[in-house]
């Protein structure tokens, strides 16, 4: 099973993007998470698809993992894949038919992800996970970075991993030595972590750092 771990866009210093984006690349993290919402779906905005196609630009081969925390996704899935998206995460709160979505997002050429909040019960993404190449289990309510932990997710991770041993499972928010770890621990691999791994002048460390705790996480489990 592949370990991955990506740096939240969010938490990048808004005067410094390109850097930010670059340092996140030199970091050997495998990805940039990108956060994109809306305030319908969350109380909060963030950015749009020109921030996908800027990551493209600045850094062509720093994979590009795009979080779309929105009601109606299905209006925007074209547009996050022509500015780059090589995945893309609906959640299953969202207002549209998530077969319909899932299968446009594969056939546009993306990895189809598919994203429950934390008080979303495992049941609801059950009947999905044929057509899903990844699942992301919510850490935090979306809407904002730099949130606490929600530990009682992970029985989730766990119930996915057993039903599905080779599946992508992502945890995303709250992040860091202490909970990725735990999430590791439950069968989670692939770790997102923005204010986490943004704040560290030496990103690099962190990231080998992570590297070793999830290693260390789960050769104990
Ligand atoms: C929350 C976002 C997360 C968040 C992670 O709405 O989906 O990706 O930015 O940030 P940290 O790691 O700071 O919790
Ligand atoms: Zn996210």
């Amino acid at each position: 099973m592949k370990y991955e771990i990506l740096p939240s866009f969010l938490a990048a210093d808004l005067g410094h993007l390109a850097d930010d984006l670059l340092r996140a690349e030199a970091s050997g993290a495998d990805a940039i998470h990108l956060d994109i919402m809306d305030p319908h779906f969350v109380p909060n905005m963030s950015f749009g698809p020109s921030i996908v196609d800027f990551c493209r630009k600045v850094a062509p081969s720093f994979y590009r993992n795009v979080h779309l925390m929105m009601s109606r996704p299905d209006l925007y899935i074209e547009k996050f894949f022509k500015a780059g998206a090589q995945t893309i995460q609906v959640h299953i709160e969202a207002d549209c038919d998530l077969h319909v979505e899932l299968k446009r997002i594969r056939e546009a050429g993306a990895k189809a992800g598919l994203v429950l909040n934390p008080e979303t019960p495992v049941e609801k993404v059950l009947p999905y996970l044929s057509e899903a190449d990844e699942v992301l289990v919510m850490t935090v309510h979306p809407g904002y970075g730099g949130q606490k932990f929600i530990d009682s997710c992970l029985p989730k991770v766990s119930e996915i991993r057993r039903c599905c041993p080779e599946l992508d499972i992502m945890i995303d928010g709250g992040g860091n030595d202490e909970t990725i770890p735990l999430a590791a621990k439950s069968g989670a691999n692939q770790f997102v972590a923005g204010s986490y791994l943004f704040a560290k002048e030496d990103m690099k460390a962190a990231v080998d750092e992570l590297r070793n705790l999830i290693s260390a996480a789960v050769s104990a489990s």
